[in-house]
């Protein structure tokens, strides 16, 4: 990846992206709207290519997957069933100052003194009060007003303060003052409400009080004097805004899915929801998939597509925004059950790759050989494997479905590091195996059944001995108990319904379990640009050194494949080899014409927009080569490669299978 790995990159990388016209902030003219993303010609040219190169290896290119095209809004039921609408939530705190809403899990850790606030006064309030007491003598009176507002004297110690003003207890009207003023802190009007403020080191108590006068200035005290409640020395909390230590609101859980209504009324019965992921679509279609394409479990159905997660806090560029797009991919396979009892015994997966999909085979080796095959997909469009992490998910990470996950992160430059300084990534790509629970959540909710018959399975399973079938129809009817009991079905109804379970197993009768691999493209996309960037040296048109910006695009994804430069647009010669050059390239790639400024400011244009060619027309092409294995031949070219800067000759006659080759 370019240097250097810092935030610093981060900017240079997202102000290209603009200036280049990759991607854009929607709605810029308006000022923008948060976690939102357009994608300019260039970055529109990139997503598409990454997107077909995913819905060819996952479709076009094997037997065993096919397509679908699903909408954003489906019926409601099926969030009710995927448990969205009860539990896609992030713990959500809200600062009470800014309104600022926060994930509970992204506050980072702080330490300092916490000062408390038990309420504030009204100052108006106090002055009447002063006013009345201290009515005959002035000078005690700006003497107490002035201690309370230079002081910002709060209400507990005005006590105190009253007493070095009135010399001692027994001077008439201290009494008095004293029960009015702490009268006043219970008043209605006056607010009650316990406050608090993390002070970070180096700051003065001032700008403490002043974020607490805010708060209850937004509770309707004017001008208020707080009422100090004590200090105390904290560590490593996280429940307190960074931006200016007031304290958060509790956590609580904030829905995810952004609602809508369907029809023209509004109302609980009209509402819906836009997908906040491609894959339940895919479980809804499962059957209907199943029964017009031909396909056997194991298979697959794939689904690019818009989603959309109204996210607490939108960050790192397009990385975590609130409209994106994914990738997925639901492979649905036999239960181990069912595969112990065709063939035997249940593949463990070694190390690596497993190789080609064998009958043998367990949701552990259908597991693995996804994971394996994900970041085969992601080495082949130019991350290397060095840039990425395989991560697997601790038991208690786990969603309760999941039997594993494994997350592939790549190492961002916003990443985390470790305790070595190394950037330890962030998901791209999420390979989870899921057991059979989406289509027995759906076969529940819907009623309508979910499973498949498996001829395979029914002749198998009459072959097998006594204790084998008492064995497997025991372990499955136990997962099917689990599943069940999870889901809050009554252990009566579980009981039977397991049991029912197990003897259709024993029929060839089963709900397939599923392993999915859930991409997303915008991260995609961005991860591609950042492992792309790079600064380094090339020399001008005169022979000098200067630094120039380059992406270093695997040709499969760049989004311009070939720019075509004329040496001299007002060459009419040169100009039609170069349009024909066009001509012949533009149906099979894409391909950008440039004619304009000199050829040096054109190859650096291309090396910022990633281009990995450029072939250059000139007078050589007219008159024939001068040197090299080509010379005195017409109609040749300097093929230019982006990453290096060196050039070929090559015959023009040559140059479209020569560069099929190379974007294939
Ligand atoms: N069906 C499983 C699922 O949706 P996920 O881990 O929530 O799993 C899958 O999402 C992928 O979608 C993630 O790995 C990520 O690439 C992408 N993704 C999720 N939330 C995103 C967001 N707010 N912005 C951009 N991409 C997101």
């Amino acid at each position: 990846m370019g240097e250097p790995k810092t935030n610093e990159l981060m900017e240079k990388i997202v102000s290209l992206c603009k200036r280049r016209g990759f991607i854009y902030q929607s709605s810029e003219i308006y000022g923008g709207i948060n976690g939102f993303w357009d994608y300019g010609p260039l970055g529109a040219e990139l997503k598409r290519n990454v997107k077909e190169l995913w819905w060819n290896t996952m479709t076009r290119m094997r037997d065993d997957v096919v397509g679908l095209e699903a909408t954003i809004i489906m019926a409601p039921e099926i969030w009710k069933a995927s448990g969205h609408v009860e539990t896609f939530a992030d713990m959500m705190v809200e600062c009470p100052i800014s309104k600022k809403r926060f994930r509970a899990d992204q506050i980072e850790a702080q330490s300092g003194i916490v000062f408390h606030y038990s309420g504030a006064v009204r100052s108006d309030a106090v002055q009447a009060i002063i006013s009345d007491i201290f009515e005959d003598d002035v000078t005690k009176a700006a003497q107490f007003s002035k201690s309370v507002s230079e002081g910002e004297k709060v209400v507990k110690e005005m006590r105190e303060l009253a007493l070095s003003v009135l010399q001692n207890e027994t001077d008439p009207g201290y009494e008095e003052l004293a029960d009015k003023l702490e009268a006043l802190v219970h008043k209605p009007e006056e607010s009650e409400e316990i406050f608090s403020v993390l002070l970070s080191s180096g700051k003065p108590p001032e700008s403490a009080h002043k974020i607490a006068k805010q708060f209850y200035e937004q509770r309707g005290i004017k001008k208020p004097i707080l009422v100090n409640d004590g200090k105390e020395k904290v560590e490593n909390t996280t429940r307190y805004n960074p931006e200016n230590g007031a304290l958060l609101t509790e956590p609580r859980p904030f829905n995810l899915m952004f609602k809508t209504n369907v029809g023209p009324l509004e109302s609980e019965d009209s509402v819906a929801y836009l997908r906040p992921e491609t894959a339940q679509a895919i479980f809804a279609q499962f059957k209907n998939v199943l029964e017009t394409s031909r396909q056997r479990v194991p298979f697959g159905i794939a689904q690019i597509g818009k989603a959309f997660r109204n996210e607490v806090t939108p960050r790192n560029f397009t990385f975590r925004s609130r409209e994106f797009e994914q990738m997925e991919l639901e492979f649905f396979i036999k239960p181990d059950e069912a595969i112990e009892a065709i063939t035997g015994s249940v593949a463990k997966p070694g190390e690596g790759h497993p190789g080609e999909p064998q009958t043998n085979w367990g949701w552990e080796t259908w597991h693995k050989y996804w994971v394996e095959e994900r970041i085969r997909f992601y080495e082949s469009i130019g991350l290397p494997r060095t840039t990425l992490v395989e991560y697997w998910q601790k038991p208690d990470e786990l969603a309760h479905y999941a039997r594993a996950t494994v997350d592939i992160l790549f190492k961002f430059p916003f990443s985390k590091r470790d305790e070595k300084g190394e950037l330890t990534g962030e998901e791209l790509e999420g390979i989870a195996a899921r057991s059979d629970f989406d289509l027995s959540q759906h076969e529940r909710f819907s009623g309508k059944p979910m499973g498949v018959f498996d001829e395979e399975l029914r002749a198998a399973w009459g072959k097998l001995d006594d204790a084998k079938k008492t064995e497997l129809w025991q372990r499955y009817r136990d997962a099917r108990y689990k599943y069940l009991t999870k889901v809050n079905v009554s252990p009566e109804k579980a009981e039977k319904a397991a049991k029912e379970n197990a003897d259709g197993l024993a029929k060839g009768q089963y709900i397939p379990h599923v392993i999915e691999p859930s991409a997303g493209v915008d991260r995609l996309i961005l991860a591609l640009i950042c492992n792309a960037y790079y600064e380094d040296q090339m020399p001008d048109e005169k022979g000098k050194m200067e630094t120039r910006v380059v992406l270093k695009f695997h040709p499969r994804v760049a989004p311009v494949k070939v720019g075509i430069l004329p040496l001299l647009k007002n060459k009419p010669d040169l100009v039609k080899k170069a349009l024909e050059i066009r001509d012949t390239l533009r149906p099979n790639m894409n391909v950008f014409y440039d004619d304009a400024g000199a050829i040096g400011r054109r190859y650096r244009r291309q090396d910022e927009a990633g281009t990995p060619f450029c072939v250059t027309v000139d007078f050589e092409t007219l008159e024939g080569a001068k040197e090299g294995p080509l010379a005195g031949q017409k109609d040749t070219v300097t093929l230019r490669y982006r990453d290096d800067g060196k050039q070929d000759r090559v015959k023009m006659a040559d140059l479209l299978a020569l560069l099929m080759e190379k974007i294939r």
